[in-house]
Order: structure tokens, then sequence, then C-alpha cells
């Protein structure tokens, strides 16, 4: 049987989403090696291109694109040699520029071991480095849960690399390495060790990076991204912060690279929501999320989804200045399964506001992002986003505040089964819905313990990207 090509899974399909990033067909996982390379954006990504699951050896897919929105498929980057040491896999890493060579550095398995592979100069063809693995085992002495996913940088002086880990019993690590030539590595440290009762035993997928006067660590790690802010001195990280980059359940594996006006871009993998059987029917699992600027002010991690998102508004709608008295209230000149939504509510003597999407004509279906003033907390709500048997059904969400003053302010986006939220720039909740109705495409705010007041709601369709 032949794959299933990305034009007839898109028009067979409503659950597969038309604005964001996926492959052709099968299955994707992580963001690898974001780089900036040449004035255009390269994306690798986990793929399995034989099925639309995980099983089977996986390499890293390949994408370019010149506006973060509109994407060129190009040849798989990676695959696994036969008899290599990344015979059963091609893992997640990241891409480096050493001096005009683009090298990637991956995990090869089983076992887990470390590899390199330089690139020509469009990065479409990919040589593999003799001397692999170039770290061939965990540093001796140390129990490790894993070792797996390196993100490399440069410092002044050598190369660095912290691959993702864990020591028994103790929590997740990520382990510190310096090289000359990113070829021979000596082991320095760990980075940073969690607490395995609050933060797991492996970390996955760690990414390290600047942010104004600050240091971030990234970790993947129970179902989520986890970061920490604080400072970077003597190859040593001293967190001040945790939180979480996302709190919808469903953005995993995130990946950062520097673009050429030195933003940080981040990416994460959206999984899907449903079980095996509705993923392998689809022919298509794995969503890349919207690209998110990152900030911080020091205190705390801010996300904004990319500007360059606004090529895909298409026909909008305004509605200015009105209240949500308790209860629901429809927008009746707003519908769609593609969808940004840009809201300013004011709580106003409202304990709880929320926002329904994908809500069908009768009630049967909807998702619900909800925000309790009294509670402190912010949700994602789809235990009846579907009437389908096949879907994962949650309430998914974490703490939020809103400072004295400030308004509720959601950028929403909807495209056909994803959801991304973000609050205030400081909250995003990414999820997966799949209404098995074709008219649960109704969007309503809702009020309780009070009335919540809207200065401004405004949406835009959200066109199709071109991906080809
Ligand atoms: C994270 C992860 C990585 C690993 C990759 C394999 O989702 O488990 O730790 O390298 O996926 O596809």
């Amino acid at each position: 049987m032949s794959s299933p090509n990305a034009s007839s899974l898109q028009t067979a399909d409503h659950h597969r989403p038309l604005s964001h990033f996926m492959p052709p067909a099968n299955w994707m996982n992580d963001p690898n090696g974001p780089i900036f390379w040449k004035g255009r954006h390269h994306l690798f990504y986990q793929h399995n291109p034989k099925e639309a699951w995980f099983s089977g050896p996986m390499c890293w897919g390949h994408a370019v694109s010149d506006d973060l929105v509109n994407w060129t498929h190009l040849p798989i980057a990676l695959a696994p040699t036969p008899g290599g040491p990344d015979k059963d896999g091609c893992w997640t890493g990241c891409a480096v520029d050493n001096s005009g060579v683009p090298t990637i550095m991956y995990t090869g398995v089983h076992p887990e071991v470390q590899c390199i592979a330089t690139g020509s100069d469009d990065l479409v063809e990919w040589q593999k480095h003799p001397a692999n693995p170039v770290i061939a085992q965990p540093p001796p002495g140390l129990d490790v849960t894993g070792f797996r996913d390196p993100c490399v940088w440069r410092e002044d002086d050598a190369w660095y690399v912290v691959i993702g880990s864990g020591i028994k019993g103790e929590g997740g690590a990520a382990l510190l390495y310096r090289s000359p030539d990113l070829i021979s590595w000596e082991y320095l440290h760990p980075l940073l060790v969690g607490q395995k009762e609050s933060t797991g035993e492996m970390w996955e997928c760690p990414d390290f990076f600047p942010l104004g006067d600050k240091h971030v660590l990234l970790v993947s790690v129970l179902g989520t991204t986890l970061y920490f802010i604080g400072a970077y001195r003597d190859h040593r990280f001293y967190p001040e912060i945790q939180g979480n980059t996302d709190f919808g359940g469903s953005f995993y594996a995130a990946k950062s690279y520097l673009d050429g006006a030195g933003r940080r871009i981040l990416w994460g993998w959206i999984w899907e929501g449903r079980n095996e059987d509705a993923v392998k029917a689809a022919g298509w699992a794995g969503v890349m999320s919207f690209p998110r600027i990152l900030g911080t002010d020091g205190s705390i991690l801010t996300m904004e989804p990319a500007p360059e998102l606004r090529a895909l508004r298409g026909a909008s709608e305004k509605l200015e200045n009105f209240a949500v008295a308790p209860g629901e209230l429809l927008l009746d000149r707003i519908s769609g399964d593609s969808l940004e939504i840009s809201a300013e509510i004011d709580p106003g003597s409202a304990e709880e506001v929320g926002l329904k999407v994908f809500c069908a004509p009768d009630g049967s279906e909807e998702t619900i992002i909800a925000f309790n003033r009294a509670e402190g907390r912010i949700w994602v709500n789809r235990e009846r986003s579907s009437l389908s048997p096949d879907v994962h059904r949650s309430v998914n969400g974490g703490p939020f505040k809103l400072n004295e003053g400030e308004n509720l302010s959601l950028r929403v986006f909807l495209d056909k089964s994803v959801v991304e939220v973000f609050a205030n720039r400081r909250a995003c909740l990414t999820t997966r819905v799949y209404p098995s109705r074709q008219d649960s495409v109704h969007v309503k705010l809702t009020a309780s313990g009070g009335t919540a007041h809207v200065s401004r709601l405004e949406t835009w369709k959200l066109l199709p990207a071109r991906i080809e």
C-alpha cells in the first residue's frame, strides 16, 4: 500500500491542521536542531516516515522556511545506518555552525550514544563522522536513567554540550561536557540535577541558552517542558526560578534557537490526543507548535506567538466594549475551526471567566478555556470536546494570577484539532481536541459569580500555510 500524501490527507480529514507545520504524512515527534542558516529557518524533527506511529527506526525529517509560516519539505537528513551506532534510530539533538560547517549532534540508539554529522552548505546532504559515537557511554560511576538529546553551544574557549539524563534515585540531570573540536569530549559535571519527587527522574531534550542577563535551561519531563531561569557562572548553573512552558499537557520536547534578528524562537511537539487505532487510521501524527518568541524580565519566561503568524490572518470580526453577565454568551458573528481569537477581558466582578470554542449548536461538544481569579488558576477543559470514544479527555492547567488592574489578555489559535492559548504573554496552554461534529464551530464567552467586561475581542480566519 502506498503512503498517503499530504493533499489526500488534508481533504479527507477535518482534524488535520492546515496552518501548523507537519510532515507530509506519518509520525513526527520532537523538533530537532532548529537553526537559522544563511537567512532561512531550518527545522528538523523526529520522524518515522513509514508509519503514523513511533515504532520503527527514527529519522531526522527536514524542512526550510523564509518566514516561519510557509515551509518546503526537504529530504530526510539523517536515517539509521545498519550496523552503526545509530542503527536503531537517530534520536533528538541539535545543530550548530562550526566556523561555517553545519554540524548536528544527535543520539544514536541502542545503547544511547552521541554522534556527529556534518552537512553540505544547503543543509541537505549529511555525512556521519567516522569517529562516531563521539561519546560512547555515560560518565563512569554515574548510575543514569538515560543519556540522550545533546544541546551544544560555543563559549569563548570551547564547545560545550549538555546531555539529558538522570541519576537513579535522585532526579533528572543535565550532564555537561567540553570539547575543543566537537569530536573529543571531556565530562565536567552535572549542569543541574533535579529532585525526582518534583521534577522527575529523567530529563529529556535539555536546551540551554542565555536570555537577557540570565540563562535558561529547558528540560522535558513528566509530559511537559519545564524551564529554569538563573545565573551561569564558571560552567555551573544556579537556577533562581522554575516554571512551565505550557500547562495544556500536549506540548513537549521544546527546542529553541536564535534567528538573524537575535530573537530566541521556541518550537515544541504537540502530540496527539486520541488512541492508537485512530492515529494510525488518520495516517499522520504529531504537529509542530507555532513558533514562540521568548523573553524574560528575570522573574518569568515570556512567550509570544511570532509576529510572522499575522500573515495567516484572513477575514476578521471585531467586537468592543460589552459585558458578559453570569452564564454564557454566544458570539453569533464568530465561528470556525481555523481561527485566531484575541481578547482583552476585565474579569470585573466575575470570579471565573471563560472562552468556549469548538461548541456544537446543541452544546453536546465544547472545549473550555477558563481563568478563576480566586483559585489563581487557568486551564483548558477537553472533557466534552468530542462525542467520539477514541479521544483523550482531561482538564489541564496551572497557576496564573493577574496583577492589580491587569486584564486577561488571550491569544487563542484554533487549527482543526490544535488549540494553542497564550495568556498575558506568560502562560501557555496547548491541547488537542477532535470534535466529532463538523458544526462544532461556535464560540462563546462565559462568566460566573459576577459580570465580566470585554474591551475588545477580535478574530481572524486562520489561513492555511503553504507547506509543500
Ligand atoms: C522525547 C524523546 C527524546 C528522544 C526522542 C526519540 O520525546 O523521547 O528523549 O531522543 O524522543 O524519538
